[in-house]
């Protein structure tokens, strides 16, 4: 049983970026924290993270029958890509979305989100928690 984590543009600059939003929690952490919790799920986990909207897309067309589910934090993407949503209706894997911060609490632009409505559920506010929450259920489907 495998799960693919997707994060999108600037994840990889958590820690430095706007600690008072996301904290100071590393892309690393993250992903350890992650293989940790999998471990005890006994899930396999895969990493990947791009600023690129088209390398998502087609990371999210190669999962194929290889991935089973995805938790996918598709950052500034999440408020304008029509094609990473249609990548995720292509397949058939169940997805979460992700997001560290509360976007609903934040500005108007950030309220629309174009994935949510394709993934089986949204988690937003609560840090790095969210990705733990996601990949606890995503485990038990
Ligand atoms: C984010 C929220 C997005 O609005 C923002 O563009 C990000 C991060 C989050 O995890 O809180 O880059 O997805």
């Amino acid at each position: 049983k495998k799960i693919l984590i997707i994060n999108g543009p600037n994840i990889n600059m958590l820690g430095s970026r706007e600690p008072g939003i996301y904290g100071n929690a590393t892309l690393a952490d993250i992903e350890k924290a992650i293989s940790s919790l999998a471990k005890e799920l006994k899930v396999e986990v895969e990493f990947f993270q791009s600023n690129h909207e088209g390398e998502i897309v087609d990371k999210i067309q190669s999962v194929k029958d290889k991935v089973f589910a995805i938790v996918i934090n598709p950052a500034a993407f999440t408020h304008t890509s029509v094609a990473i949503r249609d990548a995720i209706s292509a397949i058939a894997a169940p997805a979460i979305e992700v997001h560290i911060s509360n976007v609903y609490s934040r500005e108007e632009f950030r309220h629309k989100s174009y994935i949510a409505g394709v993934c089986i559920g949204q988690i937003a506010g609560f840090g790095v928690d969210g990705y733990l929450f996601a990949l606890k259920k995503l485990a038990s489907l």
